[in-house]
């Protein structure tokens, strides 16, 4: 894209294995097995005012994602979340995003990997939110797609993993190139699971339905918004959504780090109308993470 800094030449500071280098030398070997074989997992948070929102959460997560792929992350999360913020303050960060990565190294190449040391890195870079609370409420709209998050025995599918992303980028991209900004993925069983990169809520007769999130990430951003809904008085319903029972929604909302709270106003067949539950929860959620 014209005017886009490509992500490995900029300046500024990455955090790389316990020490913050300039952003240019923070690279990896081809020969990596993170990048072979998919041992790898990460992050995504925001900075908003120069604070990183749920910080501690996200970090523990990320240690969490390598214990599910027998990577154990060699820092705690508490030297994580002095890490990151150590990157935040480097690189003068208001309002960005947050990228820490865990990935296993070069020592051995091929399926096991026992001897080969588990890197980290943290990056961040500016990231304002350019939406406006009204633009938001356009909403989006999202294809059905043809790949299914899978079982959990199939994959780890608690683990922010790299791996779990291969579909959820075909799947975007195949969006993409039809018109829609992004895609809903259904489960192994045909169930509503989530969005490429984020999860979905949906109103039904004034309460909030979202699928249980038993083979797909439980987003922080979600659990965050069924606090937020909870305190409203709004009650919040996880359960097993099918794809037919979109037509009774009348609003449809997703949740994510980078989505925040992202009206949506078609999947597949169905419309929705951004309405007033939408509006309350993108207010409450735009004054939690400045709070
Ligand atoms: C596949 C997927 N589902 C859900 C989410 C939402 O998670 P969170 O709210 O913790 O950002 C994300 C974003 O990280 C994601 O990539």
């Amino acid at each position: 894209m014209a005017g886009v800094l490509p992500f490995d030449d900029r300046d500024g500071f990455i955090w790389f294995d316990g020490a913050l280098i300039p952003w240019r030398d923070a690279k990896v070997h081809v020969l990596t097995h993170g990048l072979h074989y998919g041992s790898c997992v990460f992050e995504g948070e925001r900075v908003y005012g120069g604070k990183v929102f749920k910080l501690a959460e996200h970090s523990e997560r990320l240690v969490k994602s390598g214990e599910l792929l027998g990577m154990k992350v060699p820092f705690t999360a508490a030297e994580i979340d002095a890490a990151t913020n150590d990157t935040v303050k480097a690189n003068g960060i208001v309002d960005g995003y947050v990228r820490p990565v865990a990935w296993r190294g070069s020592e051995m190449m091929g399926v096991a990997a026992q001897a080969n040391r588990i890197h980290l890195a943290v990056a961040v870079w500016s990231w304002p939110s350019y939406w406006s609370p009204e633009a938001r409420m356009r909403g989006i709209r999202l294809n059905i797609s043809e790949w299914r998050r899978p079982h959990p025995q199939t994959a780890p599918t608690a683990s922010k993993a790299a791996g779990l992303y291969m579909i959820c980028t075909m799947s975007k991209h195949k969006a993409e190139g039809e018109g829609f900004e992004d895609s809903l993925m259904l489960d192994w069983r045909g169930q509503v699971a989530e969005a490429t990169g984020a999860n979905v809520f949906f109103v039904m007769d004034g309460e909030l339905h979202t699928p249980t999130p038993d083979c797909f990430l439980n987003g922080i951003t979600r659990q965050t918004v069924i606090a937020l809904a909870k305190a409203r008085g709004i009650k919040v319903v996880e359960r097993a959504i099918m794809p037919d029972e979109l037509a009774k929604a009348t609003e449809c909302f997703l949740t994510g780090t980078a989505a925040e709270v992202t009206p949506v106003r078609e999947i597949g067949p169905h419309t929705f109308t951004p309405g007033e539950i939408s509006r309350a929860l993108i207010a409450d959620y735009e004054a939690l993470v400045r709070a």
